[in-house]
């Protein structure tokens, strides 16, 4: 990788900024000053240092991100922007992908990052981590619904979905709080077709222990919190 790069995600600064302090001199590669900023370098076995401290490169990303309708959760697309073209060229660099799929139109909470083995501890069923959603339908919401969720519905292709939960918080409105363990090709859209309702809206607010930070609009994004990440790998079970 080039050095800039490496420095560059290794949260020193942008490669604009990078560039000029390798220039300058500033950086070390093994012990011996380097003023190229494209010098390869080997994120683990070479030794960078910067004003004499030691660079670790953490080759790991965990970007939280607040869908917006419009875009679909995959890496590339030929029609579509994806969730990935939203995101900056550097963060781009880790190669992240999104932790399961999020329709189209759905919204709210979507983690991407490149650490396949955290990826496949949340989406596991056998891991049972709660999707919880807001929901908006078509019809008023009502008590009968919130029982066939918790018994588990069929639904047209006769595959019958774990228990879940619908918390109801305007049921004339037709609008409540569903959470899921599973993540079935539509699940959710199809759990309510099963009871002769339409989802108008779908948002995201929780997988697991991480929760939207509802100060991010539509399309923004930031890095997961060492905290957030730590409670994350903690689902272990
Ligand atoms: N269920 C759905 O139907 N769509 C989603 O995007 C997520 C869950």
């Amino acid at each position: 990788m080039r050095l800039d790069k490496f420095l560059a995600n290794s949260g020193v600064g942008s490669r604009k900024e990078v560039k000029q302090i390798i220039k300058k001199g500033k950086v070390c590669v093994n012990g011996k000053s380097v003023k190229n900023p494209q010098h390869i370098v080997h994120e683990m076995l070479d030794t960078v240092t910067l004003f004499g401290e030691q660079i670790v490169y953490e080759p790991w990303i965990y970007i939280m991100m607040n869908k917006p309708s419009g875009v679909i959760s995959a890496t590339k697309d030929q029609r579509n922007q994806t969730v990935v073209d939203l995101l900056e060229d550097w963060m781009r660099d880790y190669e992240p992908f999104p932790v399961g799929r999020l329709d189209k139109d759905t919204t709210g909470l979507l983690l991407l990052t490149n650490d396949g083995q955290l990826a496949h501890q949340l989406l596991s069923p056998k891991k049972h981590v709660d999707k919880k959603y807001w929901v908006k339908i078509d019809c008023e919401m009502s008590e009968a619904m919130q029982e066939a969720i918790a018994q588990g519905i069929t639904l047209e292709d006769g595959y019958t979905t774990k228990p879940g939960r619908l918390e109801i918080s305007s049921a004339l409105a037709g609008e409540g709080y569903i959470t899921i363990q599973e993540g079935k090709f539509h699940q959710i859209k199809r759990m309510f077709q099963s009871m002769q309702a339409q989802v108008v809206q779908l948002k995201r607010l929780e997988m697991g222990t991480l929760k939207l930070d509802n100060n991010l609009k539509p399309g923004e994004v930031r890095l997961l919190t060492k905290k957030e990440l730590e409670q994350l790998r903690h689902i272990k079970k």
